[in-house]
C-alpha cells in the first residue's frame, strides 16, 4: 500500500534523475511502485497504445560482457519509448586505449539522458553514476542484478500475487542473479533458501543487508547445502547457472554443484504449485534438465519477456 501522502507525483520525483545501481537503494514502497508503471507499460505495449514517454532521448549502451535478454529488451523498450539507444563493447571505445571511466561518463552526459552499462566490478558503474548527472543504470554486474530482480518480481507477483508469506527456493551460482532474489526477498518478504554446496557463500555484504532485512519484514533468509529443505514445499523454485560468466573454474563448480539439479525428482519436493524460474541463459543438463524448463511448472518465458517491461518502468522514471 503507498501512503496517501506520497501522490503519484511525489513518487515520481522520487525517480527523476536517480541511478538504478542496486535494488538496495530502493524501499519496497518505490519497488511495489516500479511494478505498478511495469504492469502499465506491459498493458499499453499489449494494447498496442503508444507511450513515447522519451521521445527524443538518447540511451548510451556499454556492455563488456554477452547479453541476448538485457540488450535486445532495453534496445526494444527504448525503441517502444520514443528514444534512441546506442550500443558499445568497450573494446571499440576509447577505454580500451586507457582512456579513464571519468572522462568518458562526463562526455558520454553530455550527450546523453542516460547510460545503461554491463560489467565486472560494482565499483565501475559506481564511478560512472559519480560523474554522471544522469542516471546510470546497472544491466549487471558481478555484484548484483537489479534489473533481472525487478523482472522476477513481477513475474512473482502474477503468478503469485502478493510476496509475504511465499517461500523461495534459489539453487545456482552464488552471484550476481542470486544477490539481487536475496535483496529483494529481504525487502518483500519472501522466505528466501539459498541451497549450495559447502564451502560456497553469497557476498558477506549482500548477506548483512538481506538477513538484516528479512529480520524487520519477519521472514527467512537461509542459507543452506540442504536442496530438500530449501525446496520442501516452495513455491517459487528458481535456478540458475552454475558458472558465471567470468569465472575460470567452469568444470569444478559443475561437479560441486550437480547435487543441486532441478529434475523431475527434486522438483516434487516443492509444492506442486510452484513456479520455476531462471534468468536465462539456462544449461540443461547442469542446473535443470529439459524437462522441468520445458515442464508445466515453468515460467521463464513469461520472466524474459518482464524483462523488457520493467527496464521501460526504470528509464520512464528516472530519465529526466
Ligand atoms: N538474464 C540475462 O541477463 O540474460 P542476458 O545475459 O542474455 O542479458
Ligand atoms: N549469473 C549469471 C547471470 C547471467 C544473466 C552470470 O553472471 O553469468
Amino acid at each position: 500500500m503507498i501512503p496517501i501522502y506520497l501522490n503519484r507525483m511525489s513518487m515520481k520525483d522520487r525517480f527523476r534523475g536517480k541511478d538504478f545501481l542496486t535494488l538496495m537503494d530502493f524501499s519496497p514502497i518505490e519497488i511495489d511502485y516500479l511494478l505498478k508503471v511495469s504492469s502499465q507499460l506491459k498493458l499499453k505495449r499489449m494494447m498496442k497504445e503508444p507511450h513515447e514517454y522519451l521521445l527524443g532521448r538518447t540511451i548510451a549502451m556499454i556492455f563488456e560482457k554477452n547479453s541476448t535478454r538485457t540488450r535486445f529488451s532495453f534496445q526494444a523498450g527504448i525503441a517502444h519509448l520514443g528514444a534512441q539507444s546506442f550500443y558499445a563493447t568497450p573494446e571499440t571505445m576509447q577505454l580500451a586505449r586507457g582512456e579513464p571511466i571519468k572522462d568518458t561518463a562526463r562526455i558520454l552526459d553530455r550527450y546523453c539522458d542516460a547510460l545503461v552499462i554491463r560489467t565486472f566490478g560494482q565499483e565501475i558503474v559506481d564511478e560512472y553514476a559519480a560523474y554522471m548527472k544522469n542516471p546510470v543504470i546497472n544491466a549487471l554486474t558481478d555484484l548484483v542484478h537489479p534489473c533481472q530482480g525487478l523482472a522476477d518480481l513481477l513475474t512473482i507477483r502474477e503468478h503469485k500475487g502478493d510476496f509475504k508469506g511465499l517461500k523461495l527456493a534459489y539453487i545456482g551460482d552464488p552471484w550476481n542473479v542470486c544477490h539481487s532474489l536475496m535483496v529483494v526477498s529481504s525487502l518483500l518478504g519472501i522466505d528466501c533458501y539459498v541451497a549450495l554446496p559447502k564451502g560456497w557463500n553469497p557476498n558477506q555484504r549482500i548477506i548483512k543487508f538481506a538477513e538484516e532485512h528479512a529480520a524487520v519484514g519477519n521472514s527467512s533468509m537461509i542459507i543452506t547445502d540442504n536442496l530438500s529443505e530449501a525446496l520442501s514445499k516452495a513455491d517459487i523454485v528458481y535456478a540458475n547457472t552454475f558458472h558465471s560468466m567470468g569465472h575460470k573454474d567452469i568444470e569444478a563448480r559443475k561437479v560441486a554443484f550437480a547435487p543441486y539439479q532441478i529434475n523431475d525428482e527434486t522438483i516434487k519436493l516443492a509444492d506442486e504449485k510452484c513456479i520455476f524460474m531462471h534468468c536465462l541463459p539456462g544449461y540443461r543438463g547442469e542446473e535443470m534438465t529439459n524437462s522441468v524448463i520445458e515442464g508445466p511448472n515453468s515460467v521463464v518465458w513469461d520472466q524474459g519477456e518482464n524483462r523488457m517491461h520493467t527496464e521501460k518502468a526504470v528509464l520512464a522514471l528516472t530519465v529526466a
